[in-house]
């Protein structure tokens, strides 16, 4: 019997709620599901050749993240099928989904597709606002439904299809900004440095952020119940008014299927 899986990497929730759509079009409910920012050492099912993965992440300075690049290197294909897919803020994706391509084929998985779609901004969100929208949602569905017909109807498992990007891919880079809690607003409950992904919110202290440590994923604001993790401060405010006029034109989801 084959299994159907999904793992992700999703701080701030649009690479989720993609993949769920994706899910929709694709006309299965996963088997199970890892979120690897809960951890970057989750276990990995071992896979069989007829089953399938979507492996979705989202594009960190046009690259995949470092950590979940690192921890997709334990994920063993065994010849199963994989849907790659990217999510990125209404900037660009670079070279991030050949990146993932890449990684996935390498691991001997047969890649069946590979899209990248927008999601709101996570450092920047008036970028892309709301989105995956309904148009973004059609489309995800789409692009389920394209993969699932690949691999009903036995695609090409090496003929992977032109993805954008080049090799070697460029050089990753953090982002120079890092949230803040207000001390005011904060009620001490933990949430945020028990979901932080890298540790980087001390327990004890959870108002600070080791800005050594964080990789700016948002999360910690998301999760906040109390609203009091913020970026802020006049170099975001600066950033954010010149990142909102370079990349505000809507941009539309791309993919590929195989044949
Ligand atoms: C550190 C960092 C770097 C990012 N780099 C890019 C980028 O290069 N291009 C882009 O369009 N969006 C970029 N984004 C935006 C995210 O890719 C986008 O908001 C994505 O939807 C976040 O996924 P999530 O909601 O699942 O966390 C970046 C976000 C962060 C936190
Ligand atoms: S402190 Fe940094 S790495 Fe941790 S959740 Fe917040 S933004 Fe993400
Ligand atoms: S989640 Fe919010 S309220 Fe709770 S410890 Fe973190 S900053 Fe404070």
């Amino acid at each position: 019997m084959s299994r159907f899986y999904t793992i992700y990497f999703s701080p701030t929730g649009t690479t989720r709620r993609c993949v769920a759509s994706f899910c929709r079009g694709y006309g299965a409910d996963p088997d199970a599901s890892i979120h690897l920012a809960d951890d970057f050492n989750a276990p990995f099912p071992a896979l069989a050749p007829e089953d399938a993965v979507v492996v979705a992440v989202p594009v960190y300075g046009g690259r995949l993240p470092v950590q979940v690049a690192d921890a997709l290197v334990r994920l063993h294909g065994n010849r199963a099928i994989a849907i790659a897919m990217v999510v990125y803020g209404n900037r660009d994706y670079d070279d991030a989904l050949l990146e993932l391509t890449d990684l996935l084929h390498s691991n001997h998985f047969r890649m069946a597709g590979a899209g990248a779609f927008i999601g709101q901004h996570s450092i920047f969100p008036e970028v892309a606002a709301s989105r995956p929208d309904l148009s973004d949602e059609q489309k995800l569905i789409e692009f389920g439904r394209a993969c699932k017909a690949a691999v009903s109807n036995g695609f090409e498992a090496d003929n992977v299809p032109f993805i954008k990007g080049k090799r070697p891919y460029k050089k990753a880079a953090g982002a120079p900004l890092h949230p803040k809690a207000k001390k005011s607003d904060c009620v001490a409950c933990g949430r945020c440095a028990t979901k932080c992904p890298v540790g980087a919110i001390p327990a004890d202290a959870p108002y600070l952020t080791d800005t050594t440590k964080c990789i700016s994923c948002g999360r910690c604001i998301t999760v906040c119940p109390e609203g009091a993790r913020h970026h802020s401060g006049v170099a975001y405010s600066l950033a954010g008014a010149l990142f909102k006029a370079a990349f505000s034109k809507r941009k539309e989801p791309e993919w590929v299927v195989a044949k």
